[in-house]
Parts: C-alpha cells; structure tokens; sequence
C-alpha cells in the first residue's frame, strides 16, 4: 500500500481495503472484548508457573490494546488529514476528529510505530502458541477452541 512505484490504481485499491477493513476490526474487537468480560477464559493448565501466568497475561492484554489503539490512529490519521473513509462517508458519519495537521502528523507517527509493536507482538505470540502446542503439548494450544480448555 504504502510501496514506492506501485500503480496508482493498486495502492488506492489497497488503501480503500485498509481503511474500511480497519475500522471494521475495531468493531470486531470490542465485540469480541464484550463476549470475553461475560465469558470468562478457562483456567490455565496447573504446571503454568506464575511468571508466565503474568506474561500471558500482560502479552493479551496489549494485543487488545493495540487492535483498538491502531483502527483509532489510522482513523485520526485519515480524517484530521481530510482524506475519505468510503463507507463511514456513504453512511453520512461526519468526521468525528477535527481537520489539523499536526494531529494527522501526530497519528501517523504513532500508527507507524504501532505497526511494529504489533507485528512484533503477533510473532511473539504465535511463537508461543507454537511452542505450547507443538514443543509443550501442555494444553494451552487447544484453549483457542470451543469450551476445550485444559484442566
Ligand atoms: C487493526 C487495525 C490496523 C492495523 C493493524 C494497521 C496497520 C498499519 C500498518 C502496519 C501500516 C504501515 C505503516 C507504514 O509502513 O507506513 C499502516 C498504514 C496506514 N494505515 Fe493502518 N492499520 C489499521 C487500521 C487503519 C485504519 C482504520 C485506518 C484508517 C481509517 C488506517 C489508515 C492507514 C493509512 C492511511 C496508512 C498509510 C500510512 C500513512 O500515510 O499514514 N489504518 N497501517
Ligand atoms: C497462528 C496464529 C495464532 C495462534 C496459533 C494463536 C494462538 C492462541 C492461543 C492458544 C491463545 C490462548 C492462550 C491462553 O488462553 O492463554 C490465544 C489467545 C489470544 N490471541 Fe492468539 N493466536 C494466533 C494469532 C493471533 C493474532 C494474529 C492475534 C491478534 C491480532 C491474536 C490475539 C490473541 C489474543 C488477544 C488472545 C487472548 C484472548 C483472550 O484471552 O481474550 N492471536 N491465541
């Protein structure tokens, strides 16, 4: 999307997918952290020492933060920069940001290092998922699904 020499046609095809897609991540997310606060996780398999307790716990913690940080600061980016969210606009939001500059500047910036935080947290994590669920097989690997967690 943001590739130096990329036809003009591809990035915006490309851009228009990130901006309407990310705001609809934000909506999934909040909706996942509703079913999550009245659906509490099972307990983690007994063998977890508390220090990795804690880890995991503060890793998913900033996983939700960034998921709803990053839609935000590209939404800021995109509407105090005065560019089209394509669907928002078709539906009649106004802008919920004020037009400024160095807001948009100031949420780029943060977007941008948001960008890594998260790729970095991602591969983290799914390195750990791995190692649970290939290395370990304690358990913690199956509690991705359906009322599976380990005991
Ligand atoms: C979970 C949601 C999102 C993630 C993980 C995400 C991630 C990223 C990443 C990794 C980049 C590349 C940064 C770079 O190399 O310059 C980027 C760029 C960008 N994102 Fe997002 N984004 C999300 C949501 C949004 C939303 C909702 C919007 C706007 C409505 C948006 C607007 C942009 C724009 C305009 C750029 C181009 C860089 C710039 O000019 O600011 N993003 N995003
Ligand atoms: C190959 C890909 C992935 C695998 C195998 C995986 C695996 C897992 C597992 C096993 C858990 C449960 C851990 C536990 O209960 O202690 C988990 C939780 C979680 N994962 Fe992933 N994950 C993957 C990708 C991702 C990605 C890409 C994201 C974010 C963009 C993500 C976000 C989360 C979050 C936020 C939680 C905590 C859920 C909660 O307790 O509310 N995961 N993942």
């Amino acid at each position: 999307m943001v590739q130096e020499g990329l036809p003009r046609e591809t990035a915006n095809m490309l851009f228009i997918f990130h901006k309407n897609v990310g705001v609809l991540v934000l909506l999934v997310v909040l909706a996942r952290l509703a079913y999550r606060f009245f659906n509490p996780a099972p307990p983690l398999p007994a063998g977890i020492n508390p220090l990795q307790k804690r880890i995991s716990h503060v890793s998913h913690a900033l996983l939700y933060v960034l998921l709803i940080a990053m839609p935000i600061l590209g939404y800021t980016r995109v509407k105090a920069g005065g560019f089209p969210i394509e669907y928002l606009d078709a539906m009649g939001i106004p802008a919920l940001v004020p037009r400024s500059e160095a807001l948009a500047d100031a949420a780029q910036t943060a977007h941008f290092v948001g960008g890594l935080l998260l790729a970095a947290l991602i591969a983290a994590h799914v390195g750990a998922a791995l190692l649970h669920g290939i290395i370990l097989r304690d358990g913690v690997f199956r509690r991705m699904w359906f009322g599976t967690g380990a005991h």
